[in-house]
């Protein structure tokens, strides 16, 4: 191998942190017990199973009982659209253009019970177009699924106004906070949504385990029967050291207030000056452009780029991903799952760029284990890999 890797990848996912692991580490050895057991090993797994539920509820203000632990996102997208459209005479259910596969996936998966699906357009900063809220919130609109940041490319949606607009109008409403909430934990009920999805991997939690957060009173069935765990709703043993370790991590994250700062402040104040000063240093290249939202308006670590030579052809993705990670550079095209699979991408043509440019995005995400100078090296790799490609 050649030099160490700087990992610019955080929106893929981020490595866990060292009192994640440790207390992963211990409860592996005092909690490994089944948490449903009558005997001491089943009681003590169960208690820390709900001190990590406790711990997890403060830090969105919800009660122990809004939480259902489940694999990560993909599920929780899974459970909280199936899970509520089993409640609702069939309908429409309306997604952003730039939802992740999941939420895609799920949506569809109605239509073979008599739902219709319809997609919420962006404007060209990937931002749904609020011109819309009417047309779309009309009848037979019953669910709205909304991503509450986009991966790819960093987009904040206004998921506050939506909700809203929902609520007034007896909508059930999903946001897939995956991306939002790894730049800081809020009140749940500011953001005023039914469900709210989160992943641990994201925020340097373990992988595997997420939740979904549901509003009291919101009806949601099972996908899967058995133990009944998690109210019924999750049935399996639950994995208590992977909860004990998102609930660690979830405590190191800084809090926010939606509804006063739209655009979370980040993890550090260190991180948005990280990424906009590197983010100059990149565009003075004239083969990148910036692609999406102003750096102000865009997730605070994130920056996502177009790529051409200098004669303006446009440099596919994933090739410039592959000399990138050769020049020790960790970063992704495509959105953040499925890059390294379909080439064209579905969220750069749902913000308008035109044909073979879709296929030269560039995400670079930043986390609070890169210093200063790390990122001071970035540029001139960026510049050797280019210089070989034109
Ligand atoms: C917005 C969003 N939703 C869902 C997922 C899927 O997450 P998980 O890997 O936890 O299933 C991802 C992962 O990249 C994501 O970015």
């Amino acid at each position: 191998m050649g030099r160490p890797e700087l990992y610019l990848d955080a929106a893929a996912t981020t490595p866990p942190l060292p009192a994640v692991i440790a207390v992963m580490q211990q409860l592996q050895q005092t909690a490994w017990a089944n948490p449903s057991s009558l005997h001491g090993a089943g009681l003590a797994a169960a208690e820390a199973l709900e001190r990590s539920r406790w711990r997890m509820a403060e830090r969105f203000a919800v009660s122990p009982d809004q939480l259902i632990v489940t694999s990560g996102a993909t599920e929780s997208v899974h459970l909280a659209l199936l899970g509520s459209a089993a409640s609702l005479p069939p309908g429409r259910v309306v997604i952003s253009a730039v939802e992740h596969p999941a939420v895609i996936a799920a949506a569809h998966q109605l239509e073979a019970l008599g739902w219709s699906v319809a997609e919420w357009p962006v404007d060209s900063q990937g931002v749904v177009r609020l011109d819309q809220l009417d047309r779309l919130l009309s009848a037979p609109t019953q669910l709205v699924s909304l991503i509450a940041a986009q991966g790819e490319v960093g987009a904040l949606q206004p998921v506050i106004e939506i909700a809203q607009a929902c609520r007034e109008r007896g909508i059930v409403i999903h946001s897939d906070a995956t991306q939002l909430v790894p730049q800081g934990c809020f009140p749940f009920a500011q953001l005023r949504v039914d469900l709210l999805t989160l992943s641990a991997h994201k925020f340097r939690g373990p992988r595997g385990v997420g939740l979904l957060i549901r509003a009291p009173g919101v009806e949601l069935s099972p996908l899967q029967g058995g133990g009944g765990q998690e109210h019924g709703l999750r049935s399996g043993t639950e994995p208590v050291a992977l909860v004990s370790g998102m609930a660690e991590a979830l405590i190191a994250l800084p809090r926010f207030d939606p509804v006063s700062q739209p655009v979370p402040p980040g993890s550090s104040t260190q991180i948005r000056r990280q990424r906009d000063q590197l983010l100059e240093r990149l565009l003075e290249l004239p083969q990148l452009q910036l692609c999406g939202p102003s750096p102000d308006q865009r997730l605070p670590n994130h920056i996502s780029l177009l790529a051409k030579t200098i004669g303006g052809q446009p440099l596919p993705g994933r090739d410039l991903v592959r000399r990138l990670a050769a020049a020790g550079l960790a970063c992704s095209s495509g959105s953040a799952c499925s890059s390294g699979r379909s080439a064209d991408s579905a969220v750069l043509t749902a913000i308008g760029i035109p044909g073979p440019e879709r296929q030269s995005g560039l995400r670079l995400t930043l986390g609070p284990w890169l210093s200063d100078q790390d990122l001071d090296v970035v540029p001139g790799r960026f510049v050797s890999v280019l210089e070989a490609l034109s």
